[in-house]
């Protein structure tokens, strides 16, 4: 664009229909704010500022949203209140937008505009025209008209509780976003009043002073309503979070990824896939995941901020959340069925993690294995190692945490207690069902439980005779 764009969005509005204490823009599609959808988007356009008009709470939504990563693109907040109309909101964001610019107006509840769309829409308005995005509804009850002359130009919107029995009878709506030079915006929001059925000051208005003062209106009109959709109550909102993640689950396939069922997907974050990727039925991505070639993912796992690399399988029902520390998981490795990996797990390769194993802020070497029930936790784990099922690291006295630290080849048996700070020596062995509170040396079987006795013939009690 030979113009600066500066973004407006609406977000100003109760969302009575939602019935939640959360400000409607705050609700989440993909695992974002709605209106950080907006702000995103815009940035993606190399937008110089993006001013979002809040009223309803307002201090909860300028807190809940962030000025978009690696992007030039100013973020600022303008306050309506009380909110008399989408002109007037406009209005409140006049005084920081410079002349030289394009304004493009954007509501905070629309979250799935395409940047494209937007592109053609600026190129129309190519800093000169005023430009509306404009759809085909079946049924447009609500919304207001795009009222065209003769020649077919537009000469007006009228919403709906304005218009006549003919102009209800229109299609072509006004999708609630246009792109309209700053300098020429500004004198028309100047002349906006009430005098309509809602009292409400209408930005649709500009349109009729654009014709008056003989500029050409321009229309884009598309034909997919997901773009221009509103969130509004729960139903569309879920509906919404269905269209999101259908193109989200097309972009991943069409990037190679093979996705069992391409419904039963959901990513609230970001997914990068290498090639030959594998996902089952009812996965949930969350935060950054990033899945190495030729990773394949078994049916209803949830995982969240984690690096997986190449050739790695993770198995049904596997819970995996690095959340800020993050988690990752070595070449080839194995994890689950059932297995739980915690913020620091690092799974070195071939690490064989199996059911009802939970790991937490711990190292595991290569070719490590815990297959069976257990909990390694602050735990440095050599190469090879095999944790026994039921065995744990007892890392908490109550007040603080320890480190357990196993060396190489160490074999730990069955429903063994590693009480840290405790360091088990290379090669090792300890026995099964040890309380281990004393570090071992390389090389030695340790044991430490009571020895095991046999008592001859001995009588088992019995029932007393009433
Ligand atoms: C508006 C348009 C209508 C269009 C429809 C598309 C006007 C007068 N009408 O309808 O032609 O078909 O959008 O959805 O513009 N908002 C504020 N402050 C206000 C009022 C609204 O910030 O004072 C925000 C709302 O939070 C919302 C957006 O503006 O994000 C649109 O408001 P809404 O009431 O949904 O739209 P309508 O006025 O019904
Ligand atoms: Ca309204």
């Amino acid at each position: 664009m030979s113009f600066p764009v500066d973004v407006v969005v609406m977000a100003a509005g109760k969302g009575t229909r939602m019935k939640s204490q959360r400000p409607k823009v705050l609700h989440r599609l993909g695992g974002r704010a709605l209106a950080q959808h907006v702000i995103d988007t815009a940035a993606g356009l190399s937008a110089r500022s993006v001013v979002v008009i809040t009223g309803h709470g307002a201090e909860q939504v300028e807190a809940g949203l962030q000025a978009p990563a690696a992007a030039a693109t100013q973020l600022k907040y303008v306050r309506q209140e009380p909110q008399l109309g989408t002109g007037h909101a406009v209005q409140q964001a006049a005084p920081v937008l410079a002349d030289d610019g394009v304004t493009l107006v954007l509501s905070g509840d629309v979250p799935l505009t395409r940047p494209e769309t937007l592109q053609a829409l600026l190129a129309l308005c190519a800093g000169e025209h005023l430009a509306l995005l404009t759809l085909d509804m079946p049924d447009p009850t609500g919304y207001g008209r795009i009222v065209r002359g003769a020649d077919g130009s537009v000469q007006a919107i009228v919403e709906q509780k304005d218009a006549s029995e003919a102009q209800r009878a229109i299609t072509e709506i006004y999708s609630g976003i246009m792109a309209v030079p700053t300098r020429l915006l500004r004198g028309w929001l100047a002349r906006l009043d009430n005098q309509n059925a809602q009292r409400e000051y209408y930005l649709t208005d500009v349109v009729k002073f654009a014709v008056a003062d003989g500029l050409s209106v321009q229309a884009h009109r598309i034909a997919d309503a997901v773009q221009v959709a509103g969130v509004n109550s729960p139903l569309q909102l879920a509906e919404l979070e269905r269209a999101y993640q259908k193109r989200v689950a097309e972009m991943l396939m069409v990037q190679g990824v093979r996705l069992a069922d391409p419904a039963r997907l959901d990513v609230r974050g970001e997914l990068l896939c290498g090639q030959d990727v594998e996902i089952d039925v009812n996965c949930v991505f969350e935060g950054r995941v990033v899945l190495g070639v030729g990773v394949r993912i078994g049916a209803n796992c949830v995982i969240a901020n984690a690096v997986i690399d190449a050739g790695a399988v993770i198995h049904p029902f596997t819970h995996i959340d690095g959340e800020k520390l993050g988690v990752s998981v070595g070449r080839g490795a194995l994890v689950g069925p059932f297995a739980r990996l915690r913020p620091g797990a690092v799974l070195g390769d071939e690490v064989h993690i199996g059911n009802f194993v939970e790991v937490k802020n711990s190292t595991l070497a290569a070719g490590a294995k815990a297959n069976h029930l257990a909990y390694l936790g602050d735990a440095t784990v050599g190469e090879r190692v095999n944790f026994g099922a039921g065995s744990i690291t007892a890392n908490y006295d109550g007040a603080n945490k320890h480190r357990t630290v196993i060396e190489a080849d160490v074999h730990v048996g069955s429903n063994c207690v590693l009480v840290a700070p405790v360091t088990l020596g290379a090669g090792g062995t300890i026995g099964g069902g040890s309380t281990i509170t004393k570090s071992t040396p390389p090389g030695a079987l340790s044991v430490a439980r009571g020895k095991q006795i046999s008592v001859a013939d001995w009588q088992r009690p019995v029932k007393h005779k009433r």
